[in-house]
């Protein structure tokens, strides 16, 4: 990583691919994915940590990516809701969402997948309780948790099903 007074140079992986990008030193990595890479995917509202709406994953880890340095991603691996769905085929994590219709406005729902994806892989077999305590940090304003609930556990029980 390299360095000047207004920008810095910072590689990552963003979805697989390698990335190179110079950015401010305060740029945050959800505007980095949005404004510079496309990937819109990743929604912004609280930019305080509370809504989850930029969650992504960051070499195995949930991260709300409104808090999170672009420069503090120098060599890391992310991966956004773009980044789930292999060749037109939803990820398993999308088909549960789709399926039980775990959304409304679906402004949440890109934080609420990533955030998903992340619980299941620590926890194949939550309970109702622990769904909701894994996903107590991403907010829905349409209020639609119970179908959301309904979305977690059937991608629970498919992934269990398949072997993940
Ligand atoms: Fe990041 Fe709300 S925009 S937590
Ligand atoms: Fe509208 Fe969650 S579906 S905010």
């Amino acid at each position: 990583m390299t360095s000047s007074p207004k920008r810095i140079d910072v590689t990552l992986t963003v979805n697989g691919e390698p990335v190179a990008a110079s950015v401010a030193p305060r740029t945050n990595l959800a505007d980095l994915l949005r404004e510079q890479l496309g990937l819109t995917g990743t929604h912004i509202g609280c930019e305080t940590s509370h809504c989850g709406v930029c969650t992504v994953d960051i070499d195995g880890k949930s991260v709300k990516s409104c808090t999170h340095l672009a420069v503090q991603c120098e060599g890391a691996s992310v991966t956004t809701v773009e980044g789930l769905a292999s060749k037109g085929v939803l990820h398993a994590v999308q088909e549960g969402f789709y399926k039980e219709h775990g959304l409304q406005c679906g402004f949440c729902t890109p934080g609420l997948i990533m955030a998903t994806h992340s619980l299941l892989d620590q926890n194949p077999s939550p309970t109702e309780l622990e769904i909701r305590e894994g996903l107590s940090g991403n907010l829905c304003r349409c209020t639609g948790y119970g179908r959301i609930l309904d979305a977690v556990q059937r991608v629970a029980v498919a992934r269990r099903g398949a072997g993940a």
